[in-house]
């Protein structure tokens, strides 16, 4: 099999999705542009047809989307598409995409630490863990239906012998590898997370020292921080095409909020983004840290934090940002709102543009509820693809109507709606509220 290259051409059914590889983007094409380029790729006199249209038709966009595909290089000075085209051989679905975007690959449920918070209770491994060879074939299958994102997570992934072996075949594969890691080893395994060809790496700083080992034990606050400060000299050695892209998750409560700015300021030191992880009451959360979950009234305000945090010198000057996925509605950003599901930005992108494997090789649709029968489907190494992401499971949880959220004038902008698992794990309904909702707190609604 072919490594995917930097732009993947993908037939969906509103036209098309463009993927750069590069910029960790997929674009959505709409049917009329999208012909016009398969046109010019046939070599039927679609060649003319896209110079004809550039010529006769009144359409800007059009223009404007096609000297951005020429910058960007997705498209040569001849209307020549560049990279691969791929039509899946499968019937294609309103409202849903050939394939996921995304494979967030639970190669584990072992972990070297015991976190307070952890939404998998994670520590042991299951028995029936997906082996070398199989984690391989589930990459192969990813590849095979033009996935191109594979996000490693866990439990920590970096407790298993084989996690570069595995990294290393997705890389020939042309996939663009993230890990998810609590980033708490020594040198031998920094050494090869620099020489991994990983692309981006995810790692757990959840306050300064008291704060982070509170949760997530002695000593792990400074043996983090040696893992940043390696990848972030790693970064300021290479070239920018090997850098690591490098995010920190916060992942707050009560208890940690105040370490906020902090944690920022920390990251900015080191150029490294922030993403803000609300707790979420599973696993040991709900044993433990129950009360440590924010009301609206202080999720409002650390959310205006936020906003203040972004605008400090220290942190416009380092260039970093700042990911307030859940209900960022200060932001100044008007957000966009004529995108094609999965693309308006009606739902995390759970199910829509991506899809879990358990470490046993069963789907789940959200990390969140990986763990809770009715939202794991069948195993990706014995059912073909499309019968697993077009399940029933995958379907009912990808048309839940969000009840609340649909009149609201902040969904779909700032806002992507009550997180599914929050409103499921309150009352067992998932198109009803999310606790940490405040739109009622202001005037606007
Ligand atoms: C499950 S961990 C796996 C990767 C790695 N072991 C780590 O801790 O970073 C992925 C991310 O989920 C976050 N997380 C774990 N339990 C959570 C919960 N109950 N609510 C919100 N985020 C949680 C962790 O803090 C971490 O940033
Ligand atoms: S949050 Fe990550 S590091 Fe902590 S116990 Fe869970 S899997 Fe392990
Ligand atoms: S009602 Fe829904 S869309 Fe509006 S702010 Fe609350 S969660 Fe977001």
């Amino acid at each position: 099999m072919e490594a995917l290259p930097q732009f993947l051409w993908r037939t969906e059914y509103f036209g098309g999705i463009l993927y750069n590889k590069k910029a960790v983007q997929a674009e959505p094409i709409t049917q009329p542009t999208w012909d016009l380029l398969m046109g010019v790729q046939k070599g039927e006199s679609g060649k003319l047809t896209l110079e004809n249209a550039l010529r006769v038709s009144k359409n800007t966009d059009l223009r404007k989307i096609v000297s951005w595909l020429q910058e960007i290089g997705a498209l040569d000075k001849e209307f020549n598409l560049q990279g691969e085209i791929y039509a899946p051989p499968y019937p294609l679905i309103k409202n849903t995409i050939c394939a996921p975007l995304r494979a967030y690959l639970h190669i584990t449920d072992g972990c070297n630490l015991r976190c307070d918070h952890c939404m998998f209770a994670c520590g042991k491994r299951v028995e029936n863990e997906l082996n070398t060879e199989q984690l391989i074939e589930v990459i192969k299958i990813l590849r095979e239906v033009r996935c191109p994102e594979l996000r490693i997570t866990g439990g920590e992934p970096t407790i298993r012998k084989d996690l570069f072996l595995i990294t290393q075949r997705a890389k020939d594969l042309g996939m663009y590898v993230m890990l998810n890691t609590n980033g708490t080893y020594g040198d031998k395994i920094r050494k090869k997370l620099i020489c991994s060809g990983i692309d981006a790496i995810i790692m757990s700083l959840d306050g300064l020292q008291k704060n982070h080992e509170k949760r997530r034990g002695k000593n792990t606050f400074q043996n983090v921080m040696g893992t940043i400060k390696f990848l972030s000299d790693h970064n300021q050695r290479v070239s920018t095409n090997d850098k690591i892209d490098t995010t920190v998750n916060f992942t707050f409560g009560r208890s940690n909020l105040k370490d906020f700015e902090g944690v920022a300021k920390l990251c900015a030191r080191y150029g490294i983004n922030v993403n803000l992880m609300p707790l979420r009451p599973f696993g040991t959360t709900k044993v433990r840290l129950m009360d440590d979950m924010l009301t609206p009234e202080e999720f409002m305000s650390f959310t205006q934090k936020v906003m203040e945090i972004r605008k400090d010198k220290e942190i416009v000057d380092s260039g970093i940002k700042i990911i307030h996925k859940n209900f960022d509605l200060f932001s100044e950003d008007p957000g966009v709102d004529h995108l094609p599901v999965p693309f308006d930005h009606s739902s995390c992108g759970a199910g829509g543009l991506g899809i879990g494997i358990n470490p046993d090789g069963r789907i789940n649709i959200c990390g969140f509820l990986a763990k809770i029968p009715e939202f794991v489907g069948s195993n990706i190494l014995e059912a073909p693809f499309y019968d697993v992401w077009f399940s029933p499971v995958m379907h009912s949880f990808r048309t839940v109507i969000k009840r609340h959220c649909e009149p609201c004038p902040y969904y779909r902008k700032q806002c992507f709606g009550a997180c599914k698992a929050m409103a499921y794990a309150a009352i067992g309904d998932m198109g009803s509220i999310d606790r940490y909702c405040f739109v009622h707190l202001l005037n606007k609604k």
